[in-house]
């Protein structure tokens, strides 16, 4: 049956606003990606989880599920990895991807594609679609930082708090564009 454009619209944000969302974080060094991961929860009306308070089974009842840590070495927290390596397989499920980073903002961007590679690609394992990535600046201590103050101070700011809401309102359009695929 053809609805014509508007009323297909209509039936598309229902189906959106139905949609179980699930953010799951770790966030130990200084609370930086707790903090975005908080911004976005709040925008997709989404179920907050600590990595290690995540039921990997019942994580499969999310038709959207983020994931977020800092970096360490190059990669997202072990703890999360492990996590992800635990999930079922699943089918018509969606991913976004989510960090903090100790280097500029010019690194940040640059750095975004190595330093999500190994969390996707576990996802991606699992059968999830990945639908978005978000990454900023966070303070850190880590090494010889640590006797001079730490780095990115202050990080993530308001602004960076704003990208991420900015994300999540894309993410949420994003998806309405994606018809059928969810149940
Ligand atoms: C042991 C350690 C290793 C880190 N490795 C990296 C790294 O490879 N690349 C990077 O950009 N930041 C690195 N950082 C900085 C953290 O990613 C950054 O501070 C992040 O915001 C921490 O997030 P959290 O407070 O949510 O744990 C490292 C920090 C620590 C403590």
């Amino acid at each position: 049956m053809y609805y014509g454009p508007r009323k297909r619209q209509h039936i598309l944000t229902a189906r959106t606003i139905s949609m179980k969302t699930a953010v799951v974080y770790v966030s130990i060094h200084h609370g930086n990606t707790e903090k975005i991961a908080k911004e976005i929860a709040s925008v997709l009306d989404a179920r907050l989880l600590e990595a290690e308070e995540a039921d990997p089974k019942s994580l499969s009842e999310f038709d959207l599920l983020g994931f977020g840590s800092g970096i360490y070495y190059g990669k997202h927290h072990e703890k999360l990895l492990r996590l992800v390596h635990t999930l079922p397989t699943v089918e018509r499920k969606k991913a976004f991807v989510f960090s903090t980073a100790g280097v500029s903002d010019r690194l940040v961007e640059k750095n975004l594609c190595k330093n999500h590679q190994a969390l996707r690609g576990a996802l991606t394992d699992k059968g999830l679609d990945i639908v978005g990535d978000f990454s900023c600046c966070g303070f850190m201590t880590w090494a010889y930082y640590r006797f001079l103050g730490g780095r990115n101070k202050d990080r993530p700011n308001r602004d960076d708090l704003e990208r991420a809401r900015a994300f999540a309102e894309n993410l949420k359009r994003k998806i309405q564009t994606l018809p059928g695929k969810f149940n």
